[in-house]
């Protein structure tokens, strides 16, 4: 596991480096895409190499890492919005080239294994975008989560349902209850993953992330089994370490 200490800025531009590289490299890379606030200035990164250089995004495939059950299909928080606004639409990237968990399937279980198979289909992930919880979740992977599991619904804790109101006016209550979230197992099959933190709140998660012992109880953790990891972060959240 390579871990990097720099500024914010820096730690966003060297995530989208390392993007940039893949797409130059192979147009028809496999992005996976994170969502929460700390892959936001990646995004803003390669919207700007993209209006500036010529990044193109046009063969690329992109696959999310996790969708709340039951957001309204308009809903500005259902994560396939939110990633549209936040950097499909943003570049050169055809719609149906960007997926995600169907959170309004409904049989939920059939569409986590479809899911499951589409990846496959496209040849697996080359690139892994991840941000880390408070408890150290990925993607919706909460403690406890098996470090072997597959894309399927999880309940949310409490503690993520609270870190996650200021995307719902600050009312928990708004927070849905459950989601489809890619299992770690399937995570950890990305080919390169690249997880990002920032602040003094996510130290902890950051501390077991990288010196902790691997365990489901900081789901992780299991990232230190993975061939290639890069896990960027800044002074704060590397106050732990
Ligand atoms: C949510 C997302 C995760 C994300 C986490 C951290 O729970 N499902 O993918 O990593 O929040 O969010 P943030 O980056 O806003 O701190």
């Amino acid at each position: 596991m390579e871990v990097v200490i720099a500024p914010a800025q820096e730690l966003a531009a060297l995530a989208a480096d390392a993007i940039e590289s893949s797409l130059r490299r192979r147009p028809r890379t496999v992005l996976g895409l994170a969502t929460g606030s700390s892959p936001l200035k990646v995004y803003d990164e390669l919207a700007r190499r993209h209006a500036e250089d010529g990044l193109s995004f046009a063969e690329a495939q992109g696959f999310m890492l996790d969708e709340y059950v039951g957001l309204a299909a308009d809903h500005p928080e259902r994560y396939r919005n939110v990633i549209a606004t936040e950097i499909a639409e943003r570049v050169d990237w055809p719609a149906d080239q960007v997926r995600g968990p169907d959170g309004l399937a409904e049989d939920l279980p059939a569409a986590c294994a479809a899911y499951e198979e589409s990846i496959r289909a496209a040849g697996g992930v080359d690139l892994q975008l991840l941000g880390i919880g408070t408890d150290g979740h990925i993607a919706f992977n909460e403690p406890g989560s098996s470090l072997a599991s597959r894309t399927r619904i999880k309940t949310l804790t409490r503690q993520t349902r609270v870190d996650n109101a200021r995307f719902f006016d600050g009312d928990v209550e708004r927070v849905p209850t459950h989601c489809l979230t890619q299992g770690l197992g399937t995570i950890m099959e990305s080919r390169h993953l690249v997880l990002l933190a920032t602040g003094k709140h996510k130290a902890e998660a950051v501390h077991q992330l990288v010196e902790g012992p691997v365990s489901a109880l900081w789901p992780a953790t299991v990232m230190q089994f993975h061939p290639h990891a890069t896990v960027l972060v800044d002074e704060a959240a590397a106050s732990r370490l």
